[in-house]
């Protein structure tokens, strides 16, 4: 049996130490090309130091960090590595943003499930100057990732920057912006509703892009009278014991719910559009699968090799945990051209039953669902919408940070382009391949080219 902490991985200082070893790593976890020419790891290049110039012509510049999670917990320490005064915003009690587990749900609030487990392992999830500690498992609970972001910020003395329950109602030009490029930020502290309005030299917007559900209409929906809910609103699968649950996606929400709440439903329906390539947690040999597959050697044959070779290696590879055709679930794409699905229990559910993968919704009638492959109706007690986000910069408008079908167009993945002053950016509003805190940290590391 393995141990606990998987041996070969926990001297993670030793595979990760130091901006270089982390670099390296990174670029060849987003080596797998996506569907574009351009290798990814040319896209996401550190470049921080335009806003940092901007923000260094007088000293001790103010920024203002808007969110407490993963991202701008990293954003707020890099700012402090360069000598800049930061405040850290933020609407809830807590840092951690979405892995701080909250039990109740609120619109705008997003949390993990109570069982959430991550799916990038703590090797390729780690910041480099700050590697989670060795006893903590190789795929961290939910808990754990809150206690080592905790751990991160305390260590890089961000916690006594965060000013918690202030919540920032907009972002706008300060009235001298043209000379001067700063900012004004409108806040209300929750505990008493009184707000402010305080001028910054720079922001940097790290407010997540999981807070806003996106719910699809589909003929008859309005007419369903059972439970309906977004993944956005799922904590725990207590609520639905005993019922016949449609759970509709793909992605990560979809398949951890399906999975959760089939351990007290009657029966789950999956539904998918396209299906998925799926990956498990446990790689090759009982090795994290990330880790397992970041490695210079592939890195380097990856650059060697056409893009459809990449997929083929690795879409046989997934066969050989279970046959995706088999099970109905081999999408149309290639493996590397869409996130990852990753799930270790699916198959495990699939074969005995207790979720049954379905075609996408043709419609629905008052207390069931018609797939497009079916014309009877299937009675179902409640459905569960794992559709993903919509990304929205409510704080800025339009104006500032263009939202365009889904999609935004930043400089460097971080500035708005058409800004006179590099001093605004958004954090960590990319998709990756992998875990986005080494990524969201070598962004923030751009700094120190100053
Ligand atoms: C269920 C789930 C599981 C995930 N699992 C993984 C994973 O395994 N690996 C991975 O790499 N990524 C994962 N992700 C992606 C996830 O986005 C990142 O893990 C990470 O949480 C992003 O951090 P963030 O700081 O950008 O955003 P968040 O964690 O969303 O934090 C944003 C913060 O901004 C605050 N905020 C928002 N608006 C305002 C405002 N107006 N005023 C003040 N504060 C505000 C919020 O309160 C929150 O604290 C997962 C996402 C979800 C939804
Ligand atoms: N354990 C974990 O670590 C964990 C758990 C949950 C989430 N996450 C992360 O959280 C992020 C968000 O994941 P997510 O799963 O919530 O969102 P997501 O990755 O955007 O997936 C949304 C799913 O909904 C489907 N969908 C959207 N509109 C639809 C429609 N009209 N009809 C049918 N299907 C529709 C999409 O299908 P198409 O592709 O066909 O559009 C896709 O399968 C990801 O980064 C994910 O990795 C991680």
């Amino acid at each position: 049996m393995l141990p606990h902490n998987y041996k070969e991985f926990q001297t993670l200082e030793e595979k990760v130490g130091g901006e270089r070893g982390t670099y390296v790593l990174f670029e060849v976890e987003m080596i797998s090309k996506l569907s574009s020419s351009r290798p990814a790891s040319t896209l996401i290049r550190p470049h921080l130091s335009e806003t940092v110039n901007a923000l260094k012509m007088t000293e001790r510049k103010r920024i203002a960090v808007i969110g407490a999670g993963p991202c701008g917990l990293t954003a707020a320490k890099c700012c402090l590595e360069e000598g800049l005064d930061v405040v850290v915003l933020d609407k809830t009690d807590n840092i951690g943003g979405l892995w701080c587990y909250r039990d109740y749900d609120k619109e705008g609030i997003p949390s993990v499930m109570k069982s959430t487990v991550i799916n990038t392992s703590k090797e390729m999830s780690a910041y480099s100057d700050f590697p989670p500690p060795a006893h903590f498992p190789n795929f961290m609970h939910n808990t754990l990732m809150f206690q080592y972001f905790k751990m991160y910020a305390e260590k890089f003395g961000v916690l006594r920057h965060v000013q918690l329950l202030t919540e920032v109602l907009q972002v706008t030009k300060a009235d001298d912006y043209e000379r001067t490029g700063c900012w004004k930020v409108t806040t209300r502290r929750l505990k008493d509703g009184v707000t402010n309005t305080e001028e910054f030299d720079g922001v940097l917007i790290a407010t997540g892009h999981h807070s806003s559900p996106l719910m699809p209409e589909f003929p008859g929906l309005k007419n369903f009278k059972g439970h309906v809910i977004h993944t956005h609103s799922l904590k725990k699968a207590a609520g639905y014991e005993d019922k016949v649950v449609l759970v509709v996606g793909i992605g990560n929400s979809a398949v951890d719910a399906a999975v959760e709440i089939s351990t007290v439903a009657k029966q789950v329906y999956l539904s998918t559009r396209r299906g998925a390539w799926l990956f498990q947690r446990v790689g090759p040999d009982g090795k994290p699968f990330d880790a397992a597959y970041t490695k210079r050697s592939l890195d380097a044959l990856n650059k060697l090799v056409p893009f459809r070779l990449s997929c083929w290696f690795m879409e046989q590879q997934l066969n050989k945990r279970f046959d995706h055709a088999a099970y109905g679930l081999k999408p149309k794409h290639r493996v590397f051209s869409q996130h990852p699905t990753i799930n270790d229990a699916l198959p495990n559910k699939l074969l005995s039953g207790t979720v049954i993968l379905r075609e996408d919704i043709k419609s629905f009638t008052e207390s069931g669902v018609i797939f497009k492959d079916d014309e009877q109706p299937i009675e179902i007690d409640a459905i569960v919408f794992a559709t993903g986000y919509k990304i929205e910069f409510p704080l800025v408008g339009e104006d500032i940070v263009k939202v365009d079908n889904n999609k935004i167009q930043l400089y460097k993945y971080m500035f708005p382009p058409h800004l006179s002053y590099p001093s605004l950016a958004v954090v960590a509003c990319v998709q990756v391949l992998g875990a986005i805190f080494p990524l969201q940290k070598l962004k923030d590391g751009g700094m120190h080219c100053l």
